[in-house]
């Protein structure tokens, strides 16, 4: 093939390149106690899902056979929207196979040339990604900072969008929903939440952290595949909104409809969620459990009160190589490197999940405690 040999040599380069940084990733399938995956509420295996699942794929078969818009679309899609709508007390409900689809499909059909996007400096690389791809004109905030994100909004005319996440992901805080809800209102800024780390957890009935704040917003997007247990994303929103989703969004129209057992199993996940209130619950007591021991034992992690606790170390490979050294302990953490984060902000990004028991956890800060202090003395190759 012409021209591959510089191809490769382009390739191999930047690939040495990153190892140099310590930004090289790998495939690393999971193994050990886990703290590294967004499973919050242990329903990945739960028995009631694995069986709805199973007597889905008996039932409906595999695949789904084409786009919803021809013939892949099922009733029990429109069951899980109708059922997932009341939950989030929306309008109407539509699912993606993903919410990185899903966010792409929110921004690239609401946002055009001309509008303007608001968003958090820390948003998830889907957010970004959909603000790009939609060519509106994107303002980017200080973090969660209301003041600041007020000037800017009254600095412009025209239709405009304010772009969060409720708990952001990498951090573990959680965005002022209620000021940014009563700024939009007073700016006609249309709000638009990412819940994918809130959903199933927060609120009374567990639906996320706007139903916990008690405000809408226009659209909210709330992934499957992380405290559900499952996968795919829900975008909800007024009818009307949803109804043009349908006729314009690419990554919806364009794409082979999940599988439907996945709907099967998505259900059912609602439905542990309201039977089970006591797994979310157990979830912040050990959260809240991690978050103590870790601040008896010295190490510092920024103030919240969410299931994602950052440890941040700062160099990349210093990360990586605490990472590497619990996980030979057998616990499985995780190194977050740029551009996940911020350069020089690489971290442990903990995720507790409900499973974990108190004595676990205990376990776990020992041995992070040790590694830290074993590699604070040989800092020099760790920096
Ligand atoms: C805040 C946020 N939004 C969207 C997504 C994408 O969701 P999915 O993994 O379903 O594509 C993620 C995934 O990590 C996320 O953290």
């Amino acid at each position: 093939m012409p021209g591959s040999n510089t191809l490769e040599q382009r390739l191999r380069e930047r690939l040495a390149n990153l190892e140099t940084a310590g930004l090289l990733r790998s495939l690393q399938p999971p193994a050990g106690i886990d703290l590294a995956s967004n499973d919050y509420l242990g329903l990945s295996r739960h028995p009631f899902l694995q069986r709805s699942m199973a007597e889905a794929i008996a039932r409906e078969g595999c695949g789904s056979t084409g786009s919803r818009l021809l013939r892949g679309d099922r009733e029990s899609f429109t069951r899980l929207e109708t059922r997932f709508a009341v939950f989030k007390a929306a309008g109407r409900s539509l699912y993606f196979s993903s919410g990185y689809l899903a966010n792409l499909a929110v921004l690239t059909t609401f946002a055009e040339p001309g509008d303007i996007i608001y968003s958090d400096e820390r948003n998830h690389a889907s957010l970004i990604d959909g603000i790009r791809l939609s060519r509106a004109e994107r303002i980017i905030f200080p973090h969660n900072d209301v003041g600041a994100l007020a000037r800017l909004l009254r600095q412009q005319t025209g239709p405009k969008f304010v772009v969060t996440e409720s708990l952001f992901s990498m951090d573990g805080d959680f965005a002022p929903l209620a000021e940014y809800a009563e700024l939009c209102r007073a700016t006609c800024a249309a709000l638009i939440v990412d819940e994918a780390h809130a959903v199933g957890i927060y609120g009374p009935r567990g639906s996320g952290l706007l139903e916990a704040a008690g405000v809408d917003a226009f659209i909210s997007i709330d992934t499957g595949g992380k405290a559900l247990g499952v996968s795919g994303a829900f975008v909800s929103g007024p009818a009307w909104a949803i109804d043009y989703l349908i006729q314009r969004a690419r990554p919806f129209i364009f794409s082979t409809a999940p599988p439907p057992a996945v709907a099967a199993a998505l259900e059912a996940s609602l439905t542990v969620i309201e039977r089970e209130p006591w797994r979310r619950v157990q979830l912040l007591t050990r959260a809240s459990h991690l978050r103590r021991r870790l601040a008896e034992a010295g190490i510092p992690v920024p103030h919240g009160e969410s299931q994602i606790v950052p440890v941040i170390l700062g160099g990349n490979q210093r990360a990586l190589q605490i990472a590497q050294s619990l996980q030979r302990q057998g616990f499985d953490a995780r190194a977050i490197r740029p551009p996940s984060v911020a350069a020089g902000t690489a971290r442990l990004r903990l995720s507790v999940n409900t499973d974990l028991a108190e004595a676990t956890l205990d376990g776990f800060v020992a041995a992070l405690a040790g590694t830290m202090k074993e590699c604070a003395a040989c800092s020099a190759a760790c920096s």
